[in-house]
């Protein structure tokens, strides 16, 4: 554990250089990835990339404790490695976090540190890749969700496991608790792992059909999290192989009452597999060319704070999705789509209560979301581009 301590304190030193990467390159390996966890040996010769999690701003929550606690959220910098054999695939992510928040089964009010990782159903336009957090509308992705949980064993319903369970008891009933311990692991229900098919938060259903298989593990070292998880390459959700595909990460804090929405995630990472061209890593790596101080003007000319809440110095508002770290989890397609056809991709889980003053959408025919946001597609592409290389620059404090 110690040398992932010196990697956690280096890796949240270098969150103010932000270095951090959006091509991975996966390892291929011949060991069996089926049950890799974060204490297998293979990670100590694999290379980890530094990648930056930027928090999401997208939507107010009703609880105003987590809006207040997640106000000035600035981004986290982890560290994440791939690798595969013939039919799995496996990565890890370790990031910083100081605390370790988990979800007891009776209570309603805590939240766990938890990650998961999300594939993009399909990818095969790389500029049509779904919506970054949990997809969107006609745009699935498969999320791989892990939460930090303790187990649960309650024999007499009374709520009073924890005492029983006290390591600090050891002492006085030594063999009733190691035998108990041992009641609780085959018993208990421990694990909070869960996969997801999701076209965007709220829209969420669990895959239990038994055709896909994942595996995923969390464990804390006293200053920060390692994960892992493994998926087949393909089954009946997905088919990874490629030259590369889009993966996505994302943390919660639960100590910051994060869920949902409320988190940090990566932008799409090109997760390389293969030596070759591959328009997806030219799309996710795309840094716009137009000119952000050109950009900002046009952002006035155009009133875009009339709606949105641009960077974290701007007066919150409540109409649409903030904008404060877009250019850290959007790629420059999306940016461009998000302008010149807003409607493709109508930002997912808007919160009614939060965001009284102005609906983000209307619902059309054959119940089809008509993005309230004006088409800016009339404008001059030349300041499209400078817009768009101006958002790509917002990113939560690590601009
Ligand atoms: C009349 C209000 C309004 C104006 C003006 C407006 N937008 Fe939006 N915008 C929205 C709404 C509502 C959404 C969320 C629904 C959607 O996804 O289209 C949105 C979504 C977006 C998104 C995607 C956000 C995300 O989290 O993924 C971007 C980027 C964006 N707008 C940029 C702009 C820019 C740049 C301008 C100015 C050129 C602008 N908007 C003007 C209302 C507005």
């Amino acid at each position: 554990m110690k040398k992932f301590a010196t990697a956690v304190v280096a890796l949240a030193i270098m969150a103010t250089s932000a270095l951090a990467e959006v091509e991975i390159i996966a390892e291929k390996v011949n060991e069996n990835l089926d049950v890799i966890s974060h204490k297998s040996r293979i990670w100590t010769n694999t290379k980890f990339t530094p990648v930056t999690l930027y928090p999401q701003t997208t939507i107010r929550f009703n609880d105003a404790k987590a809006n207040e606690l997640n106000q000035n959220n600035t981004p986290i910098i982890a560290a994440i490695a791939a690798i595969y054999n013939k039919d799995k695939i496996a990565f890890m992510i370790k990031w910083p976090d100081v605390h370790q928040d988990y979800q007891k089964s009776d209570s309603t009010d805590a939240y766990a540190d938890a990650f998961a990782v999300q594939f993009a159903r399909n990818f095969s336009i790389p500029k049509e890749l779904p919506y970054i957090g949990m997809g969107s509308v006609d745009r699935p992705v498969i999320i791989h969700l892990q939460k930090d949980s303790v187990r649960i064993y309650e024999p007499n319903g009374n709520g009073d496991i924890e005492h029983q369970i006290n390591p600090n008891q050891t002492n006085l009933f030594n063999k009733d608790l190691e035998a108990f311990e041992k009641q609780v692991i085959n018993i208990g229900v421990a694990d909070y792992e869960r996969s997801f098919i999701s076209e965007g938060f709220r829209s969420m259903t669990q895959i239990k059909d038994g055709t896909s298989h994942s595996h995923s593990t969390i464990g804390y070292s006293g200053i920060g999290w390692l994960g892992t998880v493994s998926r087949s390459l393909k089954d009946s959700y997905l088919d990874l192989d490629a030259v590369a595909i889009p993966v996505s990460f994302a943390v919660w804090n639960g100590g910051k009452l994060g869920r949902n929405g409320l988190k940090y995630l990566t932008p799409w990472l090109a997760i390389r597999l293969k030596k070759g061209e591959s328009e997806l890593v030219k799309s996710l790596t795309e840094v716009p060319t137009g000119d952000p101080v050109a950009g900002i003007k046009s952002m006035t000319t155009y009133g875009c704070k009339g709606c949105h809440q641009v960077t974290a110095n701007d007066r919150e508002n409540f109409m649409a999705p903030a904008l404060k770290s877009i250019g850290g989890y959007s790629t420059a397609d999306y940016l461009r789509e998000s302008l010149v056809n807003p409607s493709a991709v109508v930002v997912p889980g808007y919160n009614r209560n939060a965001h009284s003053k102005y609906k983000w959408y209307t619902l059309r025919e054959n119940n089809k979301r008509v993005s309230t946001m004006p088409d800016y597609s009339w404008l001059d592409p030349q300041e499209l581009e400078n817009m768009v290389a101006y958002l790509k620059t917002l990113k939560g404090g690590n601009e």
